[in-house]
Parts: structure tokens; C-alpha cells; sequence
């Protein structure tokens, strides 16, 4: 290998129309010349992320190209399965270092020759500016594109809100930067954000594009004026991004700066762009949202299954098609598994597979899947009465009542008709699945996978690890979930799994808050204004109130008698007010809308008074603490018993299951910040 630019690389070494050795511009930046086009490839593993020696590297090649005048025009590529997956998330934490992302961008753009992006994989980011300063850009099939800048709470910060819109119109760029959805390259180029698709050899395509180009204006995206669109329809697109912001900074912001690309000049408002990510990048929410992408890719490394295959999985087994069971029946036709739905009668069948059918037709109409995927889809499954049809499932996931006596049952019985190795997951919420384990042949099989109601839609599963659990089982059943889109987190044994003991502690916390002074509705206002979709009184009323009164009716016994014990819910429950679903829980429901009740009010205050207690004012302030206090401290007890391996594992499970807000980074990220702040410098 010849010496870098840097290190000594001489443009007199460039003979036109014919390959050079390979130029190393910097560590992770390489190049050959080929028929006088200077191919440049990124080769950072993992993802090519845009480091620092990237970024110099790159500039290093720009400069030479320039100097060069047997370099006619350049061809910029990655290497393996991504272009640039962005900027280094891991250089966040510190100020950034130069070269500076937008000066290579600006770089690119201004180069005198042609400067084609040869799309290879993923473009994300920092990636997908780098293309957007190209003066062509042509993808491979199989590359994704987007900006997805606002999941890490900052916005793109190298050109992306001022050159997408230019290619996209506001209204598109809108809706991608405030979304911060992917698009494959197919997309992309409805949108315009690529030229052209590759349909042979991506980089002699690219070089032989970047030659056409040679000798004629190029076309610098920042050059490019904004394509005119409707003020409602931008309104519409504003509006809907901004509904989803739950209070994130950085939703609002890439909308102003795209909205600015029509109305400011280029150098403001990529001088605008850049201050505002730079204060986005050092905020607590982008922290927050760094913690959780970081802590998501730390959950798919699981002690003890490190060189552990999963088993192949092409048919999945569904027991019971009620509402729970025909979500995971949707998320499995989706992932492209075959599914054998099983119910007890004739009827109840035909009604899940009418529910199936119903929640994939609801894609259709919303335009999120093609009528003829949408039938390839119900064309893989069948419905049956008998459990022989499991005969060929590679896995079989209950979701029948939850009961321990119903499940082991059926376990028992599936054991005659499946085969050896098929794995048997329970979707029980509250059971304790080595009960059930312990109830059949091969314990080894049985794992947990615990879904979330609407099985379909909501991203977590919990896969619980039971006592006897093979590797072998545990690597399929995570391996089924991520292929149905779900993020799992692995658990171990204890009632109510991860998530719903720490709802279980935050309920009770909401409870004290209560007896102490607040009023549900306060507690559920303070909640909701911190991000929660819900706060816990709403929510035990549209799960219900009786599913807790009968836990609790179980564990009086056991109760120790020193705990706090608030028993105003059960009053509740003897008054018949179960929740939405009857018109009364803890709010009243009228006309479908949920509204605070005297009735509790008055509950609350007898319960108040007859433990002598009374009520004072409490600040939402004080109210949102103690609630995620309350969280954090159950998560402790989990890492302590070993039910959770990772304290990131508790929040992606608040985060995913119960609607906690991911830019807050989750109860055990916030008592850690807490902590932290209180230590003496
Ligand atoms: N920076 C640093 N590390 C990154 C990274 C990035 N941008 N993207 C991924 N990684 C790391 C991951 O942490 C992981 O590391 P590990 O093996 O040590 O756990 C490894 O790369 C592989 O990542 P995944 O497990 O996620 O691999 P996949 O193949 O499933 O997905 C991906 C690849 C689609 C690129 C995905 O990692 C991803 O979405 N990355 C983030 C992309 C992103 O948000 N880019 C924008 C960054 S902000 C920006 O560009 C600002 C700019 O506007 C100035």
C-alpha cells in the first residue's frame, strides 16, 4: 500500500487511465484511480460511522482530487454493509474535533470536479449529508437512507435540513427529518434524494456517471432552490411532527430550520442548523436518547449465548387468538414466519382468524402495507381446533387465560403432538413459568415471552429465562422476537417480570401520593406533563382495576403488616368501579371521556381520615420524583436478585412496555444523573 496524502502521497504518481496502488488518506479512508476517477472508500467498522479520521480523510482525498490534474472526478463508497451509518455517536460526549463535519460537507460540494456518492448500504445521518453534497448520487437496491437525527435528540447537523428539502420539498422533509424514518433506496428516489438506482456493478456505475458528468455545470443541491409547496400542506406536516414531540426540543427545531431552507439564505441557515445542533448535542435529552440507543444494543448481548445458535424457525404455533394472541399472530405473519393459530371451538377460531385478518386489512387502509402483502400475509396462515396441527411448529406461544391451571394443561398436552425441539413460550403476564415448566417433559423447552397488548404494535417482549431453559431455546425465542420487530430484554423468574413490578411499585408510589394529599387526577397531570402517555390511575382503569384487587386479595396473607398498605383501591372495586370498561374507575367516564369523579374524591378522603392522616399539598414536582424514585427502587431490587442483567435493561423495558418517555432515558438513567449530581465533585 502507497503512503497516505498526509504521509507523502505524490500526484505525480497518477498516470491517467490507469489503476494506482491504493492510497490510504487517513486510518479509514482509502482510495485507487481508475480511468482517472479516484474511487474513495470509507472502511470504519462497524457502520463507517464519520469519525474524526474519516472526516480528515475525506478532505485529504478532496484536496488531492483538486491538485490532481489527472483526477477527473471522484466516486465516494463504503466499505461492507454500510455507506456512512453517520456521525460517531461515541465522539458526543466531548467537543467536536476538527475537521468539522460541515466543512468536509461544504468541501464536497464546492469540489471543481464531479463527486458521485456510490450509495452501498446504509446512509444515515451525517452519511446521508455527506451524499446530499455529492453532485450525484446513485444507491444500491438493498441501501436505506434517512435522517434519523431527532432519535438521538439533536438535529442534522451537516446540511441535512437545508439540502433535503432542496431535493424533497418541505413538505417530504418534514415529515422525514421530524420522523426520522428510513426509506430504502426506492423511496428515496420518489423522493429525490438519489438520481438513480444501481442495477448491475454499484462502482462502475458510479464511475462511469461521474465521467458523464465531467465538463458540464454540476448540480450543487445547495445551489438548488426550494421546490414551492401549498403553506396548508406544510401546516399539515408541521403539526403532525409536532403532536409526537411529548415535550423533545429537537422535533420542533428540524422542523423551524427545514421550514427556514424556503426563506433564509444557505450560509444562515446552515450557520442556524449548526448552532442549534450543537446545543441539542450537549442537552440532557440528547444524553438521554444516546444512553437509550446505546443501552438497546447492549440488551442483544446475553450472558451465556455468546457462541449459542437459535434453532431455524419457519412455522409459529398461536394458542388462543383473543386479542393478545391474534396481535403476536400479526407480528409473526409479518416477519414471514408461517402461523398455525389454535382455538377451543369452531367459532372462536373462525372469530381469530376474522381478528387477524381485521388488524392486517387496518394496514392496508392506512396505506402501511400493500393490499397484496397484505394477502401474501393472511395467505400463511390457518386456523384450527386441533392442537395437531402444532405438529410441524418450530415454536408454540400460548396466550390463553391466565391461569397456571389452564397453561400447564395445555403444555401437557402439546407435548404428545409437537415435536422434541419445538420450543413452548407462555405469554404469561403474572404466572410463574417454571411452574409450568416444571409440569412437562422437557422443562428445557419452556421459556417465557411475555408480549404487550397491542401484541402487534407495542416493541417490547420479555423473555424470560426459567430456571431450566436451554441456551439453545432462550437464542430461539429472542431470535423469533427480534424477527417480528420486537425488542427483546431478557429476564428471570418473579412475578410480574420486570415490567410489571416496576409498574406494580410506581402504582403504589401514585397510591401514597394520594393518601398523602395529591388527587389521582394531580398525579396523573404531573405524570403526563413529564411525557408519560398516561399516568398510573388512567391506566389501571382502562387495564382494569379488579386484575390488581385480586393480586392483592392473594397476598393479604402474606402481607407483612409494617408495610404501607393504602386501601382505598379496594374500596373502589366494592363500589363496582373496575375501571373505563364499566363507565368507573378512578375517573368517571362519560360519553367515553374521561373525567375526575367527587365519588373517589370522597372515597379517598374516609380512607384518609380513618388512618388519621391529614391531606397536604403536594407539588407536581414532588410528585413526578417519587413516582420514578419509586421505579428505580424496584429496578434496584430486580439487579439485585439478578431478574434484570442491566440497569439500561429496566428502562428499555419502561420505555417500550409502559410508555416512559425515551428522551428522559428512563427511572434508573434519572437515579443515576440524581446520584451522580449529589456526589461532591
Ligand atoms: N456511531 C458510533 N457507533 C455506532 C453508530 C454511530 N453512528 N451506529 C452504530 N454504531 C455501533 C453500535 O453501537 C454497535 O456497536 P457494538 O457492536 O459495540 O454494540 C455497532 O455499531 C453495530 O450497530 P447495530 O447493532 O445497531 O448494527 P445494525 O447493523 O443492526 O444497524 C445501523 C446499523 C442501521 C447503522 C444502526 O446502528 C443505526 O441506526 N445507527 C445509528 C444511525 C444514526 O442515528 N446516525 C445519525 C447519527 S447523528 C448524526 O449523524 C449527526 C449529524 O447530522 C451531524
Amino acid at each position: 500500500m502507497s503512503e497516505g496524502m498526509g504521509d507523502g502521497t505524490s500526484e505525480s504518481s497518477i498516470v491517467p487511465g490507469r489503476p494506482i496502488e491504493r492510497l490510504a488518506f487517513s486510518a479509514t479512508v482509502f482510495g485507487e484511480v481508475d480511468q482517472g476517477v479516484l474511487l474513495v472508500t470509507i472502511d470504519n467498522p462497524p457502520v463507517n460511522a464519520a469519525a474524526t479520521s474519516v472526516r480528515a480523510g475525506l478532505l485529504a482525498a478532496i484536496g488531492m482530487t483538486i491538485a490532481a490534474p489527472a483526477i477527473l472526478a471522484i466516486v465516494i463508497a463504503g466499505t461492507g454493509k454500510s455507506f456512512v451509518g453517520g456521525a460517531d455517536i461515541r465522539e458526543f460526549d466531548a467537543p467536536p474535533a476538527p475537521p468539522l463535519l460541515p466543512d468536509v460537507v461544504a468541501e464536497i460540494e464546492a469540489c471543481s470536479k464531479p463527486v458521485v456518492a456510490a450509495i452501498n448500504g446504509v446512509a444515515l445521518g451525517g452519511g446521508l449529508e455527506l451524499a446530499l453534497a455529492c453532485h450525484a448520487r446513485i444507491a444500491a437496491p438493498k441501501a436505506k437512507l434517512g435522517l434519523p437525527e431527532v432519535k438521538l435528540g439533536v438535529v442534522p447537523g451537516a446540511g441535512g435540513t437545508q439540502r433535503l428539502p432542496r431535493l424533497t420539498g418541505i413538505v417530504a422533509a418534514i415529515d422525514l427529518i421530524g420522523s426520522g424514518r428510513i426509506v430504502d433506496a426506492g423511496a428515496a428516489q420518489t423522493f429525490g434524494i438519489v438520481d438513480r438506482l444501481s442495477a448491475g456493478d454499484l462502482v462502475d456505475e458510479a464511475r462511469e456517471l461521474a465521467l458523464a458528468l465531467v465538463g458540464s455545470p454540476l448540480r450543487r443541491t445547495g445551489g438548488l432552490s426550494v421546490p414551492p409547496e401549498p403553506v396548508p400542506a406544510v401546516e399539515a406536516a408541521e403539526a403532525k411532527v409536532l403532536a409526537r414531540s411529548r415535550g423533545q426540543s429537537a422535533l420542533a427545531a428540524a422542523v423551524r430550520l427545514v421550514r427556514a431552507a424556503a426563506e433564509t439564505p444557505l450560509a444562515d441557515a446552515l450557520a442556524e442548523e449548526r448552532r442549534t445542533f450543537l446545543a441539542l448535542r450537549a442537552s440532557p435529552e440528547a444524553a438521554a436518547l444516546r444512553y437509550v440507543f446505546f443501552a438497546e444494543r447492549a440488551a442483544g448481548k446475553v450472558d451465556g449465548l455468546d457462541d449459542v445458535a437459535a434453532l431455524p424457525v419457519s412455522t409459529v404455533g398461536i394458542v388462543g387468538l383473543g386479542l393478545m394472541g391474534a396481535g403476536i399472530a400479526v407480528a409473526a405473519l409479518e416477519a414471514g414466519f408461517t402461523v398455525v393459530g389454535v382455538e377451543s371451538t369452531a367459532p372462536a377460531a373462525e372469530a381469530g382468524r376474522i381478528r387477524i385478518a381485521g388488524l392486517i386489512d387496518r394496514a392496508v387502509k392506512s396505506g402501511r402495507l400493500s393490499a397484496a402483502d397484505g394477502a401474501v400475509r393472511l395467505a400463511r396462515l390457518t386456523t384450527t381446533t386441533e392442537l395437531v396441527g402444532l405438529a410441524d411448529a418450530d415454536i408454540v406461544i400460548e396466550a390463553v387465560f391466565d391461569d397456571l391451571e389452564v397453561k400447564t394443561q395445555l403444555f401437557q398436552s402439546l407435548q404428545g403432538v409437537v415435536r422434541p425441539n419445538a420450543v413452548l413460550a407462555t405469554n404469561t403476564s403474572y404466572l410463574d413459568p417454571d411452574g409450568i415448566a416444571a409440569a412437562v417433559d422437557r422443562p428445557e423447552q419452556v421459556v417465557g415471552l411475555h408480549f404487550f397488548s397491542p401484541a402487534n404494535v407495542m416493541r417490547l417482549a420479555e423473555v424470560v429465562r426459567c430456571a431450566k431453559t436451554s441456551p439453545t431455546v432462550l437464542a430461539t425465542a429472542l431470535s423469533v422476537a427480534r424477527a417480528m420487530g420486537k425488542l427483546p430484554i431478557v429476564c428471570g423468574v418473579t412475578e410480574g417480570f420486570i415490567g410489571n413490578r416496576v409498574f406494580s411499585a410506581y402504582r403504589r408510589a401514585g397510591e401514597f401520593l394520594v393518601e398523602d394529599g395529591a388527587s389521582p387526577y394531580d398525579v396523573d397531570a404531573a405524570i403526563e406533563a413529564f411525557g408519560l402517555a398516561m399516568g398510573p390511575f388512567a391506566v389501571s382503569d382502562l387495564a382494569g382495576l379488579e386484575i390488581a384487587w385480586a393480586r392483592r386479595k392473594r397476598q393479604a396473607a402474606t402481607r407483612d403488616p409494617a408495610e404501607r398498605y393504602v386501601d382505598f383501591a379496594d374500596r373502589l372495586c366494592e363500589a363496582g368501579r373496575f375501571g373505563q370498561k364499566v363507565g368507573r374507575g378512578w375517573y368517571a367516564y362519560v360519553d367515553g371521556k374521561r373525567q375526575p369523579d367527587p365519588e373517589v374524591d370522597q372515597v379517598v378522603a374516609a380512607a384518609r381520615a380513618a388512618k388519621g392522616i391529614v391531606p397536604r399539598a403536594v407539588a407536581a414536582e414532588e410528585i413526578v420524583e417519587r413516582l420514578v424514585a419509586a421505579m428505580a427502587e424496584e429496578g434496584e431490587k430486580l439487579l439485585a436478585a439478578g431478574i434484570a442483567a442491566r440497569s439500561s435493561d429496566i428502562d428499555l423495558v419502561m420505555i417500550n412496555g409502559y410508555g416512559f418517555p425515551a428522551h428522559k432515558g428512563g427511572p434508573m438513567f434519572i437515579a443515576e444523573q440524581t446520584r451522580k449530581a449529589a456526589r461532591p465533585t
